[in-house]
């Protein structure tokens, strides 16, 4: 037999329970510190987000003729895919060329880019290292940086892209 405060407690039963449930659905297990520093690749053009750890131009030939060549091409003159560099004073032609040289504006992005994506075929494969290599080597076919240039997180925001002066911010207030 239901009474009153039979049913009131299991109305209140019931309230509690759909308040645990809106709290926590039971759905999925916590991320660890591991999984979401997998995921936290961001490199702002500050520099912001670059880990330690460094990286040659002599280092980077290396790791670009074994990695990468195959589909840039030698010193990135492009092959089964894009061009890397050169192209300087193509952009206002009616033949733009658009490569890390003659149109990125932040040297910063080729860290984040190579991290996040490259090589294509096994992205996430690289050290910080190896990617501060790299980058210091793609630089260097574009005549930004010189052959004795050693990427870091200090050195790489500092370096000045040809083309940075070209863009503007679209969302000035
Ligand atoms: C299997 C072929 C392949 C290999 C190997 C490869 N890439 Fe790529 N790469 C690509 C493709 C395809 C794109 C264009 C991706 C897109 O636009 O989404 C690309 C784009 C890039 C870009 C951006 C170019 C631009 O101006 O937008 C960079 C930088 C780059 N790759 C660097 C590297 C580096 C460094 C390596 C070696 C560690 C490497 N790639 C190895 C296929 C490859």
């Amino acid at each position: 037999m239901f009474t009153s405060k039979t049913v009131g407690l299991s109305l209140a039963i019931t309230f509690a329970t759909f308040v645990y449930a809106a709290e926590s659905p039971n759905l999925g297990t916590l991320a660890s510190a591991a999984e979401i520093a997998a995921y936290d690749l961001t490199v702002m053009p500050d520099g912001t987000g670059l880990p330690v750890g460094s990286g040659s131009v002599a280092q980077g030939v290396r790791l670009y003729t074994e990695q990468c060549l195959a589909c840039h091409g030698t010193e990135g003159e492009g092959g089964l895919n894009d061009r890397l560099a050169g192209g300087h004073g193509s952009l206002a032609t009616p033949a733009p060329v658009k490569t890390i040289g003659s149109f990125w504006p932040y040297a910063t992005t080729l860290f984040d880019y190579i991290r996040r994506a490259m090589p294509y075929t096994e992205p996430g494969s690289l050290s910080s290292d190896e990617i501060y290599s790299l980058t210091a080597y793609l630089l260097y076919i574009n005549g930004v940086v010189d052959d004795e240039a050693v990427m870091d997180a200090r050195v790489l925001p500092e370096v000045v892209m040809p083309n940075g002066d070209n863009f503007v911010w679209a969302y000035e207030p």
